[in-house]
């Protein structure tokens, strides 16, 4: 029996992570959830799970709020980011799933890490703006990071038992999102809800619009740069609009491994809850030959400035994937409060990017560097 905390279990991620455990009996207990301002998901979790610690994140959510909701008195509620840290960190925690949306598990994610608690990632910001000093944290304790993203869960799949020096590329695939063959003169004027109705995946928002614009696909280049140790410039995008083919992997024999799936984030919580193992939790099967047509392309550069941003970022080094990150959650945040036209989010992101002069990525560093890249995205912007 594993015990588990789920930092962002109120979310798309979180609420299907629970799904999984739930499908297996016996095998975890939850004992420690948190969320944002969603008290009442929580609390039914926590009461329906048995949770004995429970963090609400928000300041704006009212002290008694979460104990009013909960039956008993049983579970311990902890406030704040200081909060996710100390549930993370609980001596009977063995496995941490991060998926809070954005860089805000990045504390959180290093406390368990310190700790010696092995991390379920899904949190990719975590990565993109802390790689460096989050792999030196988990190298220093032993713990491990198992990806939950599913491009990145399908290249570890795909990695087993390669032998070292025999990796080529990696080749993430990428649905498109919703603008993959509108014009691009009409990107001007989509609205929030055309930029929020994905294809083939039901995800958070932010996650929702950083695959409109691509972005998502920037920042997995750079989580797979970290999390699996090669140059960023050794991974690949391609265009696969029905999201069957998660992520491949060519070796330097000239072979290409896939892993394929019905695009069900349940698999890869799975996977990075039980692995090694393979264990049948009833998930939907996918019957091979119902797909004749899996098409793959290359990405639209131009009309996707983010993927070329990633790929500056990351050649800059240091600070800068941070600020790129920030930098998107903020301009992504005022496009959904409809305060910024949606071509405008990456021409907010290139402008910070422009004016910060990248240093190293040592853990205050990245905290300063955040603050500013969304302080600067927020001027002039009511
Ligand atoms: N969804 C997917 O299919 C998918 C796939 C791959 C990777 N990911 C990654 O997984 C992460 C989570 O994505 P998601 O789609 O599950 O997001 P989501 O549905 O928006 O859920 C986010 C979770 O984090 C909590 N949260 C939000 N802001 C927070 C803050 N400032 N402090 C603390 N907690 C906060 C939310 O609490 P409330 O409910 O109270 O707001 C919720 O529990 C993201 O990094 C995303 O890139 C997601």
């Amino acid at each position: 029996m594993k015990n588990v905390c789920i930092l962002g279990s109120t979310g798309s991620i979180g609420t299907q992570t629970i799904d999984i455990i739930e499908r297996l009996p016996g095998e975890f207990r939850v004992v420690a959830l948190s969320a944002h301002s969603n008290v009442r998901l929580l609390a039914e979790q926590a009461n329906r799970l048995g949770s004995a610690h429970a963090c609400i994140v928000s300041d704006a959510v009212a002290p008694g709020e979460l104990r009013d909701e909960l039956s008993g008195g049983n579970t311990r509620i902890y406030r704040g980011v200081e909060g996710m840290c100390e549930i993370a960190t609980l001596v009977e925690v063995d496995v941490v799933v991060v998926a809070v949306a954005g860089a805000i598990g990045i504390r959180p994610t290093h406390a368990a890490l310190k700790a010696g608690k092995n991390i379920a990632l899904a949190s990719k910001e975590v990565l993109v703006a802390a790689g460096e000093h989050t792999m030196r944290l988990a190298r220093e304790s032993g713990a491990k990071i198992l990806p939950i993203d599913s491009e990145h869960s399908a290249l570890f799949q795909c990695l087993q038992g390669a032998p070292e020096g025999s990796i080529e590329r990696l080749i993430l695939t990428a649905s498109g999102g919703p603008f993959r063959t509108l014009p691009v003169e009409e990107l001007a004027t989509v609205t929030v809800e055309q930029a929020l109705k994905h294809p083939t995946w039901n995800m958070g928002g932010l996650v929702t619009i950083n695959s409109a614009t691509l972005m998502n696909k920037g920042l997995e280049i750079i989580e797979a740069g970290w999390l699996f140790e090669v140059p960023t410039d050794s991974v690949d995008v391609v265009v696969h609009p029905q999201s069957i083919v998660h992520s491949m992997v060519r070796y330097r024999d000239g072979s290409v491994l896939a892993q394929l799936g019905l695009p069900d984030m349940r698999l890869p919580i799975q996977y990075a809850l039980v692995y090694p193992e393979r264990l049948d939790t009833a998930l939907p099967r996918m019957a091979v030959a119902d797909y004749a047509n899996l098409t793959f392309e290359e990405p639209n550069l131009a009309k996707f400035p983010s993927i070329g941003l990633a790929r500056s970022a990351s050649a800059a080094g240091g600070t800068m994937p941070c600020v790129m990150n920030a930098a998107n959650e903020e301009a992504v945040g005022l496009f959904l409060e409809r305060k910024l036209p949606y071509l405008d989010i990456m021409r907010k992101v290139e402008d910070v990017m422009g004016r910060h002069n990248p240093v190293e990525a040592a853990y205050d560093n990245v905290l300063h560097a955040d603050s500013w890249a969304r302080a600067a995205v927020r001027v002039g912007t009511n």
